[in-house]
Formats: structure tokens, sequence, C-alpha cells
């Protein structure tokens, strides 16, 4: 799909958004390597602090489905430049989908692509997590 589509594709799935409390809504979609799709928008609920990004709900909906590879992300909505993820995207965004192209886009057609490396330097990951591993002899 190119990007031009799954951005139309991400704003489609805005319009699902429950933005009850920012009325900020978002969609995105993300490519799996063997070209399925899967779509995301943000879910608010009473309590604010258990809001689900429509990026991360987008990615636990395919890894939910056994999807572990994808090749792109995108996320739109009606911001004054591209819609960039949100810092907890991010770091989803590296350890599950570290090698995909993240198109960030609005509604009025700018669209700007980055590597989740670009996103996220220094980033915290399972690498991290290693010499724990080696320690407990696992
Ligand atoms: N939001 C997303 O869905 N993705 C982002 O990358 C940025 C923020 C949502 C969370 C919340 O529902 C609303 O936008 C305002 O922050």
């Amino acid at each position: 799909m190119k990007n031009e589509e799954l951005i139309k594709e991400a704003i489609r799935a805005r319009e699902n958004a429950i933005a009850t409390y920012s009325d900020f809504r978002v969609g995105s979609v993300v490519v799996t390597r063997s070209g399925k799709v899967f779509t995301g928008c943000n879910v608010e609920n009473s309590t604010y602090g258990l809001t689900m990004c429509a990026e991360r709900v987008a990615i636990f909906k395919a890894l939910s489905e056994g999807e572990r590879e994808f090749t792109k992300i995108a996320v739109a909505a009606d911001t004054p430049q591209p819609c960039y993820p949100c810092g907890a995207c991010r770091q989803i965004i590296w350890d599950f989908a570290p090698d995909a192209e993240i198109i960030c886009a609005n509604l009025h057609g700018q669209i700007e692509v980055f590597r989740a490396g670009d996103l996220i330097p220094h980033a915290f990951g399972a690498n991290n997590l290693d010499h724990k591993k080696e320690v407990n002899h696992e």
C-alpha cells in the first residue's frame, strides 16, 4: 500500500476515535511484513490515565492476531504539522516495529517519514535486559 493510501486509511480509522475528554481524534494503520493492514484509533475513558493511543491500538491488534513483523506505521490527526507519536508509542514502536517506516500525517496533506531510531534515540530495549539473563544463567 502506498503511503497516501495508508494515510487515507488512518484518517478513516480516526472516525472511530473515542476522544470524549480531549476531543483530539487520532487514527493509525500498521502494515505487516506479509502485507496485512490493521487500523487503530485513540480510546479515552473516564479515568483519563487509561487512555490508549491510536498507534498502540493498531499495533496491539496486530500482535494479538499473531503478527510480529511490521513494515509501516501511519498516524494522522488534525494538527498544524504532521502528528507525531507520543513517547509511550515511540517505545512500543521501538520494541515491536524497530524497522518500520513511521509515516506522520495531518489532514492537510503534510507528511513526514521517520525511522524508529530517529524518534527515540538512546532507547531502552530488550538488549538492556540481556545482562540479567547472564547473571541468572538462563
Ligand atoms: N494520542 C494518540 O492517539 N496518538 C498520539 O500519538 C498522540 C496522542 C491521543 C491520546 C489522547 O486520546 C489524545 O490523543 C490527546 O492526547
